[in-house]
């Protein structure tokens, strides 16, 4: 199945519960928006876009079980729904840009009327939008993949960090399938997953999405990539991204920053796989993203030997993600093929495009 799918028989939305995985495989089904932004908050899902499809089915649950008798209280209700979704996680740029989408829709002035048959219009053609919205993406990661993997050799160990896969979007996967698309093009990839603290979607969904797809890999910890970087056993690094700024300066999980300082310095190209909806050229640079600080908990919980790791009383802090600076980026690669430096002036002609 999808990561994030909807129930057409059922009228819910379905979400692989990432928060169990690799040990347990459960399908959660949702049929209230707020729910959604809850399991958004919470990481049920997660991936930039995978929570801007999640999102987008949100208002279609918020369409579906609105009481509203007519356009304007229906249309008011969305306008609500949205507010709560967005609050959700504030970094990855693919919510807000796919519930404008869906709210492009819903403020669509050739939708008149009134009483149930308008009403019923506009929640299907919210529900449209928001499958449209999912199926584009899918097909977006394999075009992204296959610009990604023509770069790629016979025989490649790359760096790859968080959950980019399936998992992180709605099917397929951005950094993670550009790796994907090579091992199926014959070309044997071998991988060096981060683990990616605090929450390791490296080590438990990465490793299970490649032990899925038979892709060679080992799991190292993400202080143990500079080493790998420096003694010459990495060939490329691919991650993900969040919100690439218009300068492209790359906002991405916690560590991508040092992982792409250790590939600079060591020469090793360094390729963020990024869909243009995650693109904003609002922002002048990556410093004018906003970064979500998560619970310290998150940080706190490690165990080791079955006991908690810090002291009792230690304090933490938990930044989820970090940007990256344009100039460590050697290209991003989007649907649309590979954007090089200068990214202010290729990304902005990409956008025009
Ligand atoms: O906090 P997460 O797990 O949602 O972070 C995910 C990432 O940082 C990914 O690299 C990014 O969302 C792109 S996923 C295709």
């Amino acid at each position: 199945m999808r990561t994030v799918e909807w129930d057409y028989e059922r009228k819910t939305l379905r979400l692989i519960d990432q928060r169990l995985l690799p040990g347990e495989f459960k399908v959660a089904t949702y049929d209230d928006y707020r729910q959604v932004a809850e399991a958004i908050w919470a990481m049920v899902v997660r991936g930039a876009p995978a929570i801007g499809a999640a999102a987008a089915f949100g208002l279609a649950l918020a369409a579906q079980y609105s009481p509203a008798r007519d356009l304007p209280a229906l249309r008011t209700d969305l306008m609500d729904a949205a507010e709560t979704l967005q609050e959700a996680r504030p970094t990855a740029v693919n919510l807000s840009w796919a519930l404008k989408r869906v709210l492009k829709v819903v403020q669509d002035p050739a939708l008149q009327g009134s009483g149930p048959d308008s009403v019923e219009r506009l929640r299907e053609a919210v529900l449209t939008e928001a499958q449209r919205i999912a199926d584009e993406d899918v097909a977006v990661n394999q075009q992204m993949a296959r610009h990604g993997a023509a770069l790629m050799g016979e025989g490649e160990t790359v760096i790859h960090h968080c959950n980019t896969g399936a998992l992180a979007t709605v099917d397929w996967g951005t950094a993670l399938g550009v790796i994907r698309m090579a091992h199926e093009q014959g070309k044997q990839p071998h991988v060096l997953v981060d683990e990616t603290r605090p929450r390791l979607q490296g080590a438990r969904l990465t490793a299970w999405e490649l032990d899925q797809y038979g892709i060679s890999y080992e799991i190292i910890s993400d202080g143990a990539a500079g080493y790998f970087l420096q003694s010459g056993q990495t060939r490329r690094v691919f991650v993900g991204a969040d919100r690439v700024a218009a300068n492209g300066d790359v906002a991405n999980k916690i560590g991508t920053y040092m992982l792409a300082l250790a590939a600079y310095d060591n020469e090793v190209p360094f390729y963020p796989v990024v869909p243009t909806s995650t693109i904003d050229l609002s922002l002048a640079h990556g410093g004018l993203i906003p970064i979500e600080e998560r619970d310290p908990g998150e940080v706190l919980s490690l165990q080791v030997e079955g006991e908690r790791a810090a002291p009792s009383g230690a304090r933490a802090r938990n930044p989820a993600f970090d940007v990256t600076p344009h100039r460590l980026v050697t290209a991003i690669i989007t649907e649309k093929g590979l954007v090089e430096p200068p990214f202010e002036a290729n990304l902005s002609r990409l956008a025009g495009a």
